[in-house]
């Protein structure tokens, strides 16, 4: 189990700013996400505590030992972690034992133990019994699994994941999700997974950081940054909703304020007879429901999911259950 702090961390590249005065903790065995936008500084925060980059301030600890800052920088082979990036890095030409084995190499390890690591590695991915198969002929779900029991062989105790599922279908991205889960479950191991996919982070993480411009937007578990999101740029990114006049008087939870936003998430709207007049301007249909897009008399749209068809142009009423009051 080991503690990941960052102390008031930024980093630059020449002029650029791609992270500013970030301080984290990620606490032993917890499972974090850094969610955020394309360019928002994910990769960099993951590369500054993997030892691929120098923080240009601040201090990178791992269990109050100092990997890293303005002067010193431990280098990422002796920081025992394990990562798995988005492509998968796999060695071509070696089966898949011999790449789950790799990191085991010169560390003074016996044929036997090097064996029984690497199956209990492929056990933990489920891939028992595909030892002597050609990388080269397994599906994109399974070298992503290669991958993993290759990062978790050497038993390392941090492990950080960069868009492990970007190149996965809907059906094998569940399914790894779930491994992940496991695997965290197993090993107990503090994992830091970078994604910029909302449903990803809700679904594994404990606790998720979101990133925006190089800073820190907003730190809590799932629930927090869903329900109660610190900023219009988390209420925007994170979850489906509408941001809609805090004037509409919908009953918001949090700081009212009349000039403010109101955060509403589509399950939370209904049609019923005294609601607010309201206009149907688009649906689409999910399968669960009617994602329908609904026009109120100032102009704001309010996305709800309805069980039923309703006609583009129909007037209806809404009621809102459900509404955060977004601090400004
Ligand atoms: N080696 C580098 N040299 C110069 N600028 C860099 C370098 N690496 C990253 N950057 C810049 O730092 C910022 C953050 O990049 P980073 O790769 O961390 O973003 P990200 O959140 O991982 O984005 P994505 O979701 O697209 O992977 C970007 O503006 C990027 O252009
Ligand atoms: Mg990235």
């Amino acid at each position: 189990m080991t503690t990941i702090t960052l102390d008031a961390v930024g980093k630059s590249f020449g002029d650029s700013r791609a992270l500013t005065d970030i301080s984290l903790q990620f606490p032993a065995g917890s499972f974090t996400a850094l969610l955020g936008p394309s360019g928002c500084g994910k990769t960099t925060l993951l590369r500054l505590i993997a030892g691929f980059e120098q923080p240009t301030m601040g201090v990178v600890r791992f269990e109050g030992d100092v990997m890293a800052d303005g002067t010193r920088m431990v280098p990422p082979e002796e920081r025992n972690l394990g990562i798995v990036f988005q492509s998968y890095a796999l060695w071509p030409h070696m089966d898949v034992a011999a790449n789950v084995a790799y990191p085991l190499k010169g560390r003074g390890f016996g044929r036997a133990e090097i064996e029984r690591r690497t199956a209990e590695a492929l056990a933990m991915v489920s891939l028992t019994g595909y030892e002597r198969r050609s990388v080269d002929a397994l599906s994109g779900g399974q070298r992503q699994r290669v991958a993993l029991a290759r990062c978790l062989v050497t038993g390392t105790m941090i492990i950080l994941l960069d868009e492990p599922l970007a190149n996965l279908d809907v059906h094998l991205r569940a399914a790894m999700l779930d491994v992940f889960a496991d695997t965290h479950k197993r090993t107990g191991a503090t994992i830091v997974f970078v994604t910029h996919d909302q449903s990803e982070a809700l679904a594994l993480a404990d606790t998720i950081v979101v990133l925006d411009g190089g800073r820190v937007q907003q730190i809590g578990t799932p629930e927090k940054i869903y329900g109660e999101p610190a900023n219009a740029m988390v209420a925007g990114f994170v979850g489906r909703g509408s941001l809609v006049a805090a004037s509409h008087g919908f009953a918001a939870r949090g700081s009212a304020s009349s000039r403010g936003k109101v955060l509403v998430r589509p399950h939370a709207v209904r049609l019923t007879e005294t609601g607010l007049p309201a206009s149907v301007l688009r649906l689409r249909y999910t399968g669960a429901s009617y994602e329908t897009t609904l026009v109120l008399a100032n102009g704001d749209t309010l996305v709800a999911d309805l069980p039923t068809r309703r006609g583009i142009g129909e007037e209806v009423r809404v009621t809102v259950d459900d509404a955060w009051s977004v601090p400004a």
